[in-house]
């Protein structure tokens, strides 16, 4: 076990902000998660996954355990189906291609979504009409306090819209250890009508599209609209689609003939946020080194060495605007630290 001192978190946040973990520290096994644990000089621990999901704007004194849990293991199958553990620490999109590469089914839609396994569940994942929950069966989790491991069924995990018992009341409660799907092995289900996937196999000329396919359109779509944080540093979506009633929604489009809207019940109505802060001129707005993104208008972007600071006021500026021209609050998806 070897805790090290100052060490900058640039290369372990997709944003690419540069901050300090003033101690910090790589697990590789759940002995050395419960070891660490243990330690009674660091009563204050952050919880590094992939990196991808948060905007860090300041130096980190609590003691950073960075999950490195690696390994994919197949835990049963027969003709039709198979159940696989895969830890925490596996890249998400690495796993993906791994799936892929078995010709197991189920995760194509998900393809090149930054991040680690680990942290997929806790905001449910999702592109291109799929969920992580939708090949979800459980999780297991060290429970912080206690040092035990608890299986989250999927029903345990309450799972919505970018949501998940992990964000609620079980939120820095549980350390995600390893998680397992069910993957179709034959006759899988594609889901190729969400927006431009569809369309995108047309352009690659392909008629029966096998899953390797539907894989590498949602990968050129990716590629066009999201910028690849190797190159420009990102938090994918910065905020999550709103979701407003349906009456205010008829309000709106009296003003707004164009606006967009998903039923998601009823008497709700899911808006694109990436429209709205088009609409208000924010969408490829560059303030030195940091800005939105030119193609998607809902990913912030740090240019080069942007603060986070930096980059959380200009979520509070667009988050006011919109208020102000739509009465419309939209939150944050990434976590703010
Ligand atoms: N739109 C604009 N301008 C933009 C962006 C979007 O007008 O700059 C409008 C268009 O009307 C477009 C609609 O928004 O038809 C939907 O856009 P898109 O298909 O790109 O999806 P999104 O709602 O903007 C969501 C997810 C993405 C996911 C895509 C595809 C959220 C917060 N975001 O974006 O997830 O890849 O759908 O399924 O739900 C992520 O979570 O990091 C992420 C990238």
């Amino acid at each position: 076990m070897q805790i090290k001192h100052n060490i900058s978190l640039k290369p372990y946040n997709t944003f690419g902000i540069d901050v300090l973990a003033k101690q910090y520290i790589s697990i590789e096994s759940i002995e050395e998660l419960k070891q660490v644990l243990s330690l009674n000089e660091y009563p204050d621990i952050f919880i590094l996954g992939g990196g991808s999901n948060m905007l860090l704007t300041k130096d980190i004194e609590a003691l950073v355990m960075h999950i490195n849990l690696k390994g994919i293991t197949i835990l049963s199958e027969d003709e039709d189906f198979v159940l696989i553990k895969a830890n925490a620490g596996e890249n998400w999109h690495e796993f993906v291609l791994w799936c892929l590469n078995n010709n197991f089914g189920g995760l194509e839609n998900l393809s090149l979504i930054p991040g680690n396994v680990g942290t997929a569940p806790i905001q449910n994942i999702g592109a291109y009409g799929i969920e992580l929950k939708d090949s979800f069966v459980s999780c297991n989790a060290l429970h912080i306090a206690t040092k035990t491991i608890r299986t989250f069924t999927k029903e345990d995990c309450r799972f919505d819209y970018r949501n998940s018992v992990f964000k609620q009341e079980e939120k820095g409660k549980y350390i995600i250890c390893n998680v397992t799907f069910k993957l179709s092995k034959k006759n899988h289900t594609l889901h190729t009508s969400y927006g431009s996937i569809s369309d995108q196999l047309s352009v690659m000329k392909i008629e029966c599209p096998t899953i390797q396919d539907v894989s590498n359109a949602v990968i050129k779509i990716r590629q066009s609209k999201l910028p690849d944080p190797k190159k420009i540093g990102n938090s994918g979506s910065f905020f999550k689609n709103p979701i407003i009633t349906k009456k205010a929604y008829l309000k709106l489009k009296e003003n707004f003939q164009d606006i967009p809207g998903y039923p998601v019940s009823e008497t709700e109505i899911k808006v694109p946020a990436g429209w709205l802060i088009e609409k208000t001129g924010f969408k490829g707005k560059q303030f030195g080194t940091y800005g939105v993104h030119k193609a998607q208008a809902l990913v912030l972007v740090n240019y080069g060495n942007a603060k986070g600071s930096d980059i959380l006021e200009l979520s509070k500026l667009i988050q006011h605007t919109i208020k102000l021209i739509f009465n419309i609050s939209i939150e944050a998806e990434v976590n703010v630290l």
